[in-house]
């Protein structure tokens, strides 16, 4: 408390949405079946039965948020484009209605003075290319990459900035190898395979967003976090999990290689045959900056106990890291039982700084559930206050150290569909009622607005 930050001039303040956890309006402007829709109106799979169907209903009501969002002085959104909306079977001409409607969120952002930052990929695939074999198959990568061309030509009059992939981690390993996310396969080499082509997707991606000469700015955002050992004897777990969770992606991305302990941990679940000659060149196309999605640090430990992801989910294992769970260090949780650790967003960044090539980075989530409650028309959510206010100070030191941190972005602008966990966690800095679908800024809305507008600390 007391001390005053300030951050460069010219930092992104922002908060960020994905389109199947807000949107809702799945039937209209003829939008396609994703994965997502399939996976939540699958019995059993979403904590309370919830889906996305109406979610935040930001569909109809995006002038509404894009008004909140100038009350919070925000000076950049991050939103992603629901693929099915505007490639209803994920192929062929852009569908206009979906079209259109991107189209308006993007001219009410900029008739208020907010840059749009566009995700291309926060995992609502098509239905009918899981149909065809879905991410572990190779040409998802080649849709993916039309897909993109198109949707970048469509916008990059009014878009700048703009990101392939939202963690592929997630969408690999929860979708394809926990099964706790869709398409909810639990197989690992499809895992393996998935991630690889996520990858080989975002870098056709970047080289069709460069060939169209837009200027635009382009990336893409990881789930990231440093990893330790709870033990000693955890050591070599600690690195089978790092390389799964941040070289697999980093490397490739940043150095041009996948890394070769990881090949070698996974080599009897999937072998490397989905891996061809010049891939890791396509993947290694240059990035105007990395996204970071940073929550909590992995303490590792093995462990008889089952890794739970959420409440009555079957053990299972990332692909060579047999046994692994999480320790917990008796720091305090959010609602989603996460350690809040930001000394962890500190080492990471640091980290990036030190072990890879120099390239801007963003903060593209950070954020925390609390079991928030509205009374008299007011949200006290002190919790989230404190946490967004620790991790904030943890990266005003980092670019001290010299950390070319050049953004932040809040998850999320408002309450909304938490995947597995359905509507029950609130991440939103404005609160959302489900049933009215009336929404209310709570006590960190007005925190993050005073942060915004003296780009700083007070
Ligand atoms: C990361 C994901 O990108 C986002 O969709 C999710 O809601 C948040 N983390 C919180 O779990």
């Amino acid at each position: 408390m007391g001390e005053q930050l300030r951050f460069p001039d010219g930092f992104a303040w922002g908060a960020a949405t994905a389109s199947y956890q807000v949107e809702g309006g799945v039937a209209e402007g003829g939008r396609g079946e994703s994965i997502w829709d399939r996976f939540a109106h699958t019995p059993g799979t979403i904590v309370g039965g919830d889906t996305g169907d109406v979610a935040c209903d930001h569909y109809h009501r995006y002038r509404e948020d894009v008004a909140l969002m100038r009350e919070l002085g925000l000076t950049h959104y991050r939103f992603s484009l629901a693929w099915p909306r505007l490639q209803p079977d994920g192929t062929g001409t852009l569908n206009p209605a979906g079209l259109d409607f991107y189209s308006r969120l993007v001219d009410e952002l900029l008739d208020s003075g907010i840059q749009p930052w566009v995700t291309l990929y926060h995992w609502d695939l098509p239905q009918a290319l899981e149909d065809a074999g879905g991410w572990p198959e190779r040409d998802t990568a080649h849709r993916f990459a039309d897909y993109a061309a198109r949707a970048h030509a469509a916008l990059s009059d009014r878009v700048q900035h703009w990101t392939t992939l939202n963690e592929p981690w997630v969408a690999a390993f929860l979708g394809h190898a926990e099964g706790v996310h869709a398409p909810g396969r639990r197989d690992h080499a499809a895992a393996m395979r998935a991630a690889h082509h996520l990858l080989l997707g975002h870098g056709l991606a970047m080289s069709e967003m460069r060939a169209a000469g837009a200027g635009s700015s382009c990336g893409i955002t990881l789930n990231l976090a440093p990893v330790d050992p709870a033990t000693e004897a955890d050591r070599d777990l600690a690195r089978r999990v790092d390389g799964l969770l941040n070289r697999q992606f980093l490397d490739p991305l940043l150095l041009g290689h996948h890394p070769a302990d990881v090949l070698d941990d996974v080599a009897d679940v999937t072998g490397s045959d989905h891996i061809r000659d010049g891939d890791e060149r396509i993947i290694n196309a240059p990035l105007d900056f990395l996204g970071i999605n940073y929550y909590t640090r992995q303490v590792v430990t093995s462990s008889d106990q089952p890794r739970i992801w959420r409440p009555g989910d079957e053990p299972s294992a990332w692909p060579g890291s047999a046994d692994m769970s999480p320790a917990p260090r008796g720091l305090p949780t959010t609602e989603m039982g996460w350690e809040v650790d930001p000394a962890g967003l500190g080492e990471l960044l640091e980290r990036l700084h030190r072990d890879y090539p120099a390239i801007p980075l963003y903060i593209t989530e950070n954020g925390a559930a609390y079991d928030d409650e509205r009374v008299d028309g007011q949200v006290h959510d002190r919790a989230r206050v404190d946490y967004l206010r620790a991790h904030f100070r943890t990266a005003h030191q980092a670019i001290a150290n010299g950390v070319d941190l050049r953004g932040y972005f809040v998850w999320s602008l408002l309450d909304n569909f938490e995947w597995a966990f359905g509507f029950g966690k609130r991440f939103g800095l404005v609160h959302v009622d489900y049933d009215t679908l009336t929404r209310t800024p709570k006590d960190s809305a007005r925190f993050y607005a005073e942060v915004t507008r003296s780009n700083g600390l007070a």
